[in-house]
């Protein structure tokens, strides 16, 4: 199922999309340290300082079945660059429904790089009987807002400090 895109980006770049693989550890590590103060806030809900070992290696191995990971990366010759990443945690083993989290390096976003990650990792969920996905983002995250009204099927509901939850259901996402 490891099918590898490759898109042009506004900026006229060539984008690989593929399955996260092991070996990506050090693009995650590398990647973080890229990351704004804003974007860490949004991805990971507080100002992060650093990525562990152990969590970057966690990111870096989805088993394809109960954690899919998809990534975007410069992938040349000269460059390899992990740039963004949507990954979909199954809640517990046999259930329909995944926490799902995505981020682009700043310097990446806004370029429709967000909106092929989330479709390409949508289609895959659902190959693997994840219908529904919750998530969870900050108030003032409008970025996270305009990428999700781009598909169907989402809802936000306020849950108190300054946190959004989010419902989807992937068959209505991807009419
Ligand atoms: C939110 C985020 C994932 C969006 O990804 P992206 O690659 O920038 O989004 P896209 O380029 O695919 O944009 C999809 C649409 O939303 C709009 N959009 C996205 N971010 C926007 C922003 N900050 N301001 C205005 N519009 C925005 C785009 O213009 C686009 O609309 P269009 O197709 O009409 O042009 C990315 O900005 C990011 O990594 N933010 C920090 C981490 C985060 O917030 N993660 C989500 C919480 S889990």
């Amino acid at each position: 199922m490891n099918n590898i895109e490759k898109i042009t980006i506004k900026n006229g770049e060539t984008v690989t999309i593929r399955q996260v693989i092991p070996e990506d550890k050090e693009l995650f590590i590398k990647g973080f340290k890229m990351l704004s103060e804003q974007t860490k806030r949004f991805r990971f809900m507080s100002a992060k300082k650093e990525l562990a070992d152990k969590e970057a290696e966690f990111y870096a191995k989805p088993d394809g079945k109960n954690h899919l990971a998809i990534s975007a990366g410069i992938e040349t010759e000269q460059k390899q660059l992990g740039i963004g990443v949507a990954r979909i945690v199954r809640e517990s083993e046999g259930s329909d429904t995944g926490e799902f989290a995505i981020v682009l390096v700043d310097s990446y976003q806004q370029m429709g790089i967000g909106k092929h990650l989330l479709t390409r990792l949508f289609k895959d969920s659902l190959a693997v009987g994840i219908t529904k996905v919750i998530g969870t983002m900050r108030v003032e995250n409008k970025g996270m807002e305009l990428l999700l009204k781009k598909f169907k099927g989402f809802q936000f509901h306020h849950a108190g400090s300054g946190l959004m939850e989010i419902h989807g259901d992937l068959e209505k996402a991807l009419l």
